[in-house]
């Protein structure tokens, strides 16, 4: 029995101290945009492996239950804002003051941990798109995430000619991280190398916003509906022969935005069935 004691106080150690939390990553990154949005980056598990576009599940540890005391994991899904490459992941939430989990995690600072289960799934991904030339990203505030994931990732540049994002934001500042992200690809090294000098050329990013003044007002549905987008954007409407399309935002743009496409006749895709667009909600607390 003697030989037990070691292993017994070696147990005792992490009772003492801090319980470390299941599936825990460091964040290293925190950067706050408005009042209602923020990104953070993290440690990715050394074995993780993923699509550009899809979701994990994070989030932290809930507060005790009153009666037993006992704590569980409060988990949402995001999705992953840094490409397939990056040595780290990167997300892109909003701040719910009163929300389950964002209410905490917008106080999370570098060096803090969190939980990530790491079992990456998701639609909005390259092999769920038939070969196209023009494709196009349509994101409402954290929609962009998933965006800000392919806008980094070099098959995105390969496979198409031309890349279109539109953002349609509350306020101007809600545009700011899908802004500087777009700017700071002009000065990325891997993707320059990759796919060439000035492949961000193939970028047109189309902006808006529907409560705050900015140089473009009003909902992207709205402007395509008018025809005022693709005058702006001097192309052509959407069409199943040449364009393809991914859609990431709240509910009822995801399903105004899905009867639109329909309507210029692209089908949806999936995982198994590749067509000519595909459709996400952002995910809110
Ligand atoms: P609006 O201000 O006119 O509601 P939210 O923060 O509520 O998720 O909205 C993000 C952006 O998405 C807002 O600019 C909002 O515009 C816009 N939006 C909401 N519903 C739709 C929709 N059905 N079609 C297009 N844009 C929408």
């Amino acid at each position: 029995m003697t030989e037990q004691s070691p292993v017994t106080q070696a147990q005792a150690q992490p009772v003492k101290a801090a319980p470390a939390l299941p599936d825990a990553q460091t964040v290293t990154q925190v950067k706050h945009y408005t009042d209602r949005l923020f990104s953070f980056r993290c440690t990715r598990p050394a074995s993780m492996r993923f699509r550009s576009g899809e979701f994990v599940m994070i989030g932290l540890m809930g507060d005790p239950d009153p009666k037993t005391g006992k704590v569980k994991p409060l988990l949402r899904a995001y999705s992953i804002a840094s490409p397939s490459w990056d040595e780290e992941l990167e997300f892109y939430s909003i701040k719910v003051q009163d929300g389950p989990l964002t209410s905490k995690l917008q106080h999370i600072q570098p060096g803090d941990e969190l939980i990530l289960r790491p079992k990456p799934v998701g639609t909005l991904v390259h092999d769920a798109l038939l070969p196209g030339k023009r494709l196009w990203f349509f994101a409402t505030g954290t929609g962009f995430a998933p965006f800000a994931s392919l806008l980094r990732e070099p098959q995105t540049y390969e496979d198409y000619d031309e890349i279109v994002i539109t953002h349609t934001c509350r306020e101007a500042g809600e545009l700011t991280y899908g802004a500087e992200l777009i700017e700071s690809l002009k000065d990325d090294e891997l993707l320059g190398e990759v796919i060439g000098e000035g492949f961000w050329k193939k970028i047109r990013y189309y902006p808006t916003t529907t409560r705050e003044e900015s140089p473009k007002m009003g909902r992207i549905t709205d402007l395509m509906r008018t025809g005022e987008a693709f005058t702006d954007l001097e192309c052509t409407p959407l069409n199943p022969e040449t364009d393809r399309a991914m859609i990431c935002g709240n509910l009822a743009f995801n399903l105004e935005l899905k009867e639109m496409l329909e309507a210029y006749g692209l089908e949806e895709g999936a995982n198994s069935k590749p067509a000519h667009y595909v459709v996400e909600k952002a995910f809110l607390d």
